[in-house]
């Protein structure tokens, strides 16, 4: 049976409950501790990672969505600060409802109809319970801030609901005296949590954020916010505000997939490390997931070689702390700026009375001619220049043999690893085809890089000794000039 035939065996929201598990499936309350289902978005391509990440730190199974990049595990609420500590998880959310396939109605009006109606029907309590906690812990010094606001993918359309105030501070004038009571009397008690988040007797403020992926549906994502988000203020009596909202309640639609969800984090968590940005600053989630791959080991000598602002090394260093890292760029203010993080992260953890010191250095080098011994390095580990913000495609055919090269030199034969992001497929590609064997590909992982199709290559460097093929002495080359000054050195061969 196809997902849309399994969809349409799903009971009709309008005349029944439709199908779902709500974020509480048996609504197990324990004392205080409740469990729910915890969304979050994660790097595309690093769901299972992020699985594993999730089973080993809170030991859960994580369901993995249709829609890439999200993943679903259930926790008990005394899990949740340790949630907040996972290093593959960008945003998060409770689950209120999920739906694997909703039948939306053929019609725009009946659906928009539907959503409404749905929002007062919606297991909101243990959501907003656990929303309330999350306040709490916010309020504890030592939580995990990040950058900036709710990052929406770019095929997606957040819309953030404003209804004018005067339209929903009354309830409905067809609603009888009953009806109104019943209503008012079924709403999750959020009173504490207002206090929580905000000064006592204060009107929550929320917005709704759509996120939509999906060709099939007969409304926008605009007007799935609007006309729910109408109904959950009418609902819970809250003011909608765009900017300044305690709540941010999500709808995430993917073609039949539907989640309603409240927000954890008004941050994403990926911006954690960073406080020194360059142009092609690398996701710290991201990198998490490239070091993951390449299993580091303690004692081990991780580089990466053209490290920029340095986020791949201070990920490892800060997670993977039982091995050494070596960051280093030929670019003097991406040198200065891997530094300056490292400061950065290095003061904090001063003044948070942590241990201070981390186990990185920085160099200034030339990828291409590594001032390092041969076979002395355990894993490399790096994001290349795409050759669109950083570099150019073609300089790249002549950068990745250079450096795939002196990479295979200083990496230990046998045992030595690389994980290399790129999105320069056909050139990396040719490049590794041009190594003499002193590389093989294990592995790649399809990851999306700001709305790029990208590819993280998992190399094994093989057990052939370097400069004994005909390539690997023909290929030897001075410094590839990557800085875009037009003085590119090529040695005469
Ligand atoms: C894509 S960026 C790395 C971004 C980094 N992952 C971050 O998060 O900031 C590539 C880096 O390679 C450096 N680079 C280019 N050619 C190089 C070379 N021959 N030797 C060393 N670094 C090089 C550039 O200066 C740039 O900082």
């Amino acid at each position: 049976m196809s997902s849309q035939e399994e969809g349409a065996a799903e009971q009709d929201p309008n005349t029944e409950e439709p199908s779902s598990s709500s974020s509480c499936e048996n609504d197990v309350t324990t004392g205080d501790i409740i469990t729910v289902t915890i969304g979050a978005t994660v790097p595309t391509g690093f769901e299972h990672t992020a699985a594993e990440e999730v089973k080993e730190k809170i030991g859960v199974d994580t369901r993995i969505s249709k829609d890439r990049g999200r993943i679903y595990f259930p926790i008990t609420t005394d899990k949740l600060f340790q949630v907040h500590l996972l290093r593959s998880v960008d945003n998060l959310f409770v689950v209120v409802e999920e739906y694997d396939h909703y039948q939306f109605k053929g019609s725009k009006e009946e659906t928009l109809m539907e959503l409404q109606q749905l929002a007062s029907k919606l297991p909101w309590t243990n959501a907003l319970e656990v929303w309330k906690l999350n306040c709490t812990l916010k309020k504890k010094k030592g939580y995990r801030k990040g950058g900036n606001g709710t990052k929406v993918k770019p095929n997606t359309v957040a819309t953030n609901v404003l209804v004018p105030d005067s339209e929903h501070q009354e309830l409905p004038q067809e609603m009888s005296a009953t009806e109104s009571q019943t209503k008012i009397e079924s709403r999750p008690d959020v009173e504490s949590c207002t206090q929580e988040a905000a000064p006592q007797d204060k009107v929550i403020k929320f917005r709704v954020t759509c996120n939509r992926a999906g060709d099939k549906h007969s409304f926008s994502s605009n007007e799935a916010a609007r006309d729910f988000g109408g109904a959950v203020q009418e609902f819970f009596q809250w003011k909608a505000d765009m900017t300044k909202f305690d709540i941010e309640v999500l709808l995430n639609i993917h073609n039949e997939e539907m989640v309603i969800g409240i927000a954890l984090t008004e941050e994403s968590l990926h911006r954690r490390n960073i406080s020194h940005f360059g142009p092609t600053t690398l996701r710290s989630t991201l990198c998490y997931g490239m070091l993951r791959l390449c299993k580091p080991q303690p004692s081990d000598v991780i580089l990466d070689p053209m490290c920029g602002t340095g986020a791949i090394p201070l990920e490892g260093a800060i997670e993977f702390n039982s091995s050494f890292y070596i960051a280093g760029d030929n670019y003097d203010m991406a040198v200065n700026r891997t530094v300056n993080n490292i400061c950065h992260i290095q003061k904090r953890r001063v003044e948070k009375g942590s241990p201070s010191g981390l186990p990185i250095d920085t160099v200034r080098w030339d990828l291409c001619n590594l001032p390092m011994r041969t076979s002395s390095v355990d894993i490399i580990i790096t994001d290349m220049p795409f050759g669109k913000r950083m570099g150019s495609r073609k300089k790249n055919w002549d950068l990745y043999p250079s450096c795939l090269r002196e990479m295979a030199r200083v990496c230990r034969p046998g045992t030595g690893k690389a994980v290399l992001l790129t999105q320069d497929k056909k050139c990396f590609s040719k490049a590794i085809s041009r190594m003499g064997g002193l590389w093989r590909k294990l592995h790649t992982v399809w990851v999306n890089v700001g709305g790029l199709h990208a590819g993280v290559y998992l190399l094994k460097r093989t057990g052939a000794v370097f400069g004994q093929t005909p390539e690997d002495i023909y290929e030897s080359r001075g410094p590839v000039n990557t800085q875009g000054d037009g003085k590119d050195v090529k040695e005469l061969f």
